[in-house]
């Protein structure tokens, strides 16, 4: 690596609000000709009741801005403990570090402008107060990526596009790239594509309804179906899917975008009780979720993919890709396509969402602009970021 590089220490966590992942990335240059490696990465855990709040507020319960308030900061901490670490981990000293990039905890997330108080407004929250993390690390730190965008007309998401055309882009070779992490979202990056040629949206749930299903009947005591041992002992109940696949946001022309808004609770229960007339077992439901969230990305790639651009891989990150159920529907459903996971292009599955917005606050930090238009639809590029200097 050439001695302008900047050692960034990316920090992310996404809708499943599971954990904290952390990516140490040895960055230089500039794009196109930006270089970058993952000297290591962790997987830091969320407390119980940090997590349990975090979804109370995402999911929409009305609460007092008190414990908005209250969460930002204990956030800021977490992501600062989460910092410090990481780096004992990796053993690698605080000092080593020239910059942290925080993508902070997603709260909410309205991309496209609703009527507000007389005004079409558009918004997003992501919450983790910045300003702790220079203060208890002694590391610059480059937070709040997503309102920039907004600002320049565009939906705030997807940013991690511009990693993706950075990481996949080939001469040859028309690729996507799925991350199945609560959500699933797919960027498109056409063989000798220029920025302006990817293009990305939400497909709809990955883990999101596996991860509830498996709280509801555990009663809490797991969190998700490692390894798919439990979906892979039920069975699908077809009707149910056939229902589930009619739902309108699959047929939603993209760009879009979706969350806990629309997957949260109320679509859970809409499947608990459809389960309920079908004396569906628990482990039936689950591998049913499983088979939704693999079908529903390969109707979106049906449908909105390929008739545009040829692809011969798709590249999967996110914790999904640990899904075995998951990846062998996605290979049986798409061959001849590759199904490859990120591992095999040098950044583990987890670490790719950390490891993106490392990226993004390296282009920040040189003022460059890291929003892809045509992902987001904003009217420019935007520098993307807020900076806390130690
Ligand atoms: N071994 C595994 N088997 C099945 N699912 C897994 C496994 N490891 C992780 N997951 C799933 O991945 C989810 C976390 O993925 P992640 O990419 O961190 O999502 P997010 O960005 O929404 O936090 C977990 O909630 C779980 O559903
Ligand atoms: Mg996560």
């Amino acid at each position: 690596m050439p001695k302008n590089s900047l050692l960034v220490l990316g920090l992310m966590s996404g809708t499943s609000a599971d954990g904290i992942e952390a990516a140490l990335v040895r960055i230089s240059g500039a794009p196109p000709k930006l270089k970058s490696k993952l000297l290591g990465h962790a997987s830091l855990p969320i407390p119980k009741p940090i997590r349990s709040a975090i979804l109370r507020i995402a999911e929409g319960t009305p609460v007092p801005a008190a414990e908005i308030s209250q969460l930002n900061f204990r956030l800021g901490h977490l992501f600062a403990e989460a910092a410090i670490t990481t780096c004992s981990q990796l053993r690698i000293s605080l000092k080593q570090i020239d910059l942290i990039a925080s993508h902070g905890q997603t709260v909410f997330h309205q991309g496209k402008p609703l009527a507000f108080l007389g005004a079409p407004t558009s918004s997003t929250m992501q919450i983790g107060e910045p300003s702790i993390i220079p203060a208890r690390t002694g590391v610059t730190t480059i937070a709040d990526f997503r309102p920039a965008d907004m600002a320049a007309g565009g939906q705030g998401a997807p940013l991690v596009p511009f990693a993706d055309y950075l990481l996949y882009r080939h001469e040859k070779i028309g690729r996507v790239s799925l991350n199945l992490g609560g959500i699933a979202n797919v960027t498109v990056i056409p063989a000798r594509s220029k920025p302006a040629g990817v293009f990305a949206f939400d497909t709809g749930p990955a883990n999101i309804l596996i991860d509830a299903l498996v709280s509801h009947f555990t009663h809490g005591r797991r969190r998700f179906d490692k390894n798919a041992r439990l979906a892979q002992s039920g069975r699908c109940l077809t009707p149910l899917l056939e229902t589930l696949l009619r739902d309108p946001y699959f047929r939603l022309r993209p760009p879009k975008s979706t969350g806990r808004e629309y997957f949260g609770r109320k679509f859970v229960e809409k499947i608990l009780r459809q389960g309920r007339r079908l004396r569906a077992r628990p482990e039936d439901l689950i591998h049913t979720a499983t088979i939704l969230t693999a079908l529903s990305v390969v109707d979106a790639l049906n449908r909105f993919v390929f008739p545009r651009t040829k692809i011969s891989q798709l590249i999967v990150s996110g914790g999904g890709a640990r899904n075995p159920l998951l990846l062998c529907q996605l290979e049986a459903a798409l061959s001849p396509i590759d199904v490859l996971t990120s591992e095999k292009f040098g950044v583990p599955e987890q670490s790719k969402e950390a490891y993106a917005f490392a990226l993004l606050a390296y282009e920040t930090f040189h003022h460059r602009p890291s929003n892809l238009p045509s992902a987001t639809g904003a009217t420019r590029p935007a520098v993307l970021g807020k900076i806390s200097y130690a």
